[in-house]
C-alpha cells in the first residue's frame, strides 16, 4: 500500500499524479472528501469497481456514489439534467450532496447496483477535486470502511479498517463535515433518501417541491435507497444513547462516555460539542477512538431534538442497532 500525505487546502499535484494514474488504471485510492474519505475507483471500470466491493466485504445490492470534479462532468453519468438538479447543483455544489438520476450507459451497472440511476456529487474538498481532475475519469467511492462500521475521517481509520486492502491511500489530515452527503433523488417526486448536514429545509428552500422526510428507515425507504441498513456506522462496542449517569448502572467497566461535559467519575469520556456543525465533525473519531480503547459499551448523552441535528441524531440511532 501507498501512502502520501499532502496538503489539504493546496494539494501538491506532483505528490497526486502517481495516485491519479492508479485510479485510471483500474486501482482503489484511499482519498479525502470533505464528508468522510471515500474509497474510490474508475466509475466507468467494471473490474476497478468489484474490487471496491471486495475490499469493503460489501454487497453488490449497495449503490455506490460518483464523483466528479466539477459540475460540467456529470453529463459522463447522468443522461438527463432537469431543472431541479440545476438548481440544487447551483444552491449546493461543489459540496456534501448526493443528487440520484437516471443513468447513462457508460454507467456500468455493479456501480449502481443494477439499477437505472446514478448518485452523483461533485465534492468540495480540495483534495478530492485535484485528484479526480487528474484521474480524469469519474470516480465511484463509497465511505473507506469495513461494510457495516464506522465510516472513516482520518487517513489512520481508513488504514485500520482496510489495510491490505486498498492500493493507495492520501491522507490530507482529518475532514471538515464529518458526515456522509446529504443524498437526494430526483428520479420521481424529489425526496431526500439519507439526512446530511445540509438540512432538509435547506432543501426544500431550492426545491419547493420536495417531499416530506421519512425519519423511519423502513424497509420500502431501504428499497429506495439501497445500503441504508438501519445497522449502519456502528462501533463494536454497543451504543447507548442514554444521560451520563447511565454508565454507573451498567454492569461494565469499560464504558466509554460521549457526553457534553465532563462527569466527575473520572471515567473515559470524549467531551462533545454543543454546535452540531462541531459535533458532526467529532462523531466518528469519538466512536472509532472510544471503539479502540476497548469500550464494551458507549453511553451517548443526547443531543438537542432540532432540526440542526437531524443528520446527527441519523447516524447515532443506527450505530445503536444491534447486529443481526
Ligand atoms: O459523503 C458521502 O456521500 C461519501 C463520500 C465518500 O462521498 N460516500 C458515501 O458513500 O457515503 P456510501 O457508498 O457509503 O453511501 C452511498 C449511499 C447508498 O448506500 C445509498 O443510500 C445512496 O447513497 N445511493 C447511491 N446511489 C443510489 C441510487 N442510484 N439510488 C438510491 N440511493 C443511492
Ligand atoms: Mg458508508
Amino acid at each position: 500500500m501507498n501512502r502520501v500525505h499532502v496538503d489539504a487546502n493546496s494539494p501538491q499535484v506532483d505528490l497526486l499524479e502517481d495516485a491519479a494514474g492508479a485510479l485510471r488504471g483500474g486501482q482503489v485510492v484511499a482519498f479525502p472528501t470533505e464528508t468522510v474519505y471515500g474509497l474510490g475507483a474508475n466509475a466507468l471500470d467494471e473490474q476497478a469497481v468489484r474490487r471496491i466491493f471486495e475490499a469493503k466485504g460489501r454487497p453488490s445490492t449497495n449503490p455506490l456514489i460518483v464523483h466528479v470534479a466539477k459540475v460540467e462532468d456529470v453529463h459522463q453519468v447522468v443522461r438527463e439534467w432537469p431543472e431541479a438538479a440545476q438548481r440544487l447543483a447551483e444552491a449546493f455544489w461543489p459540496g456534501p450532496l448526493t443528487i440520484v438520476l437516471r443513468k447513462t450507459e457508460s454507467v456500468p451497472l455493479a456501480v449502481t447496483a443494477g439499477l437505472e440511476t446514478v448518485g452523483v456529487r461533485v465534492p468540495s474538498h480540495p483534495v478530492a477535486r485535484a485528484l479526480i481532475g487528474l484521474a480524469g475519469v469519474p470516480v465511484a467511492a463509497p465511505s473507506a470502511n469495513r461494510y457495516m462500521g464506522v465510516s472513516p475521517t482520518t487517513a489512520d481509520h481508513v488504514i485500520k479498517s482496510l489495510a491490505g486492502a486498498v492500493d493507495w491511500v492520501v491522507d490530507a489530515g482529518p475532514t471538515q463535515v464529518g458526515l456522509e452527503s446529504t443524498v437526494v433523488s430526483l428520479v420521481g417526486l424529489p425526496r431526500v433518501l439519507r439526512l446530511g448536514m445540509i438540512g432538509w429545509d435547506e432543501i426544500k428552500a431550492v426545491l419547493p417541491e420536495l417531499q416530506p422526510f421519512e425519519d423511519d428507515v423502513v424497509e420500502g425507504v431501504a428499497a429506495q435507497s439501497p445500503g441504508l441498513a438501519r445497522r449502519h456506522y456502528a462501533p463494536t462496542a454497543k451504543v447507548i444513547i442514554g444521560p451520563a449517569e447511565l454508565r454507573g448502572a451498567l454492569k461494565s467497566r469499560r464504558v466509554g462516555l460521549m457526553a457534553f461535559r465532563r462527569p466527575e467519575d473520572g471515567g473515559l469520556c470524549r467531551v462533545m460539542s454543543l454546535d452540531p456543525v462541531a459535533y458532526a465533525r467529532e462523531l466518528y473519531s469519538a466512536l472509532h477512538e472510544l471503539d479502540e480503547a476497548g469500550c464494551e459499551y458507549i453511553v451517548v448523552e443526547p443531543p438537542p431534538r432540532t432540526q440542526r441535528w437531524g443528520a446527527i441524531w441519523d447516524r447515532l440511532k443506527r450505530a445503536t442497532e444491534s447486529e443481526g
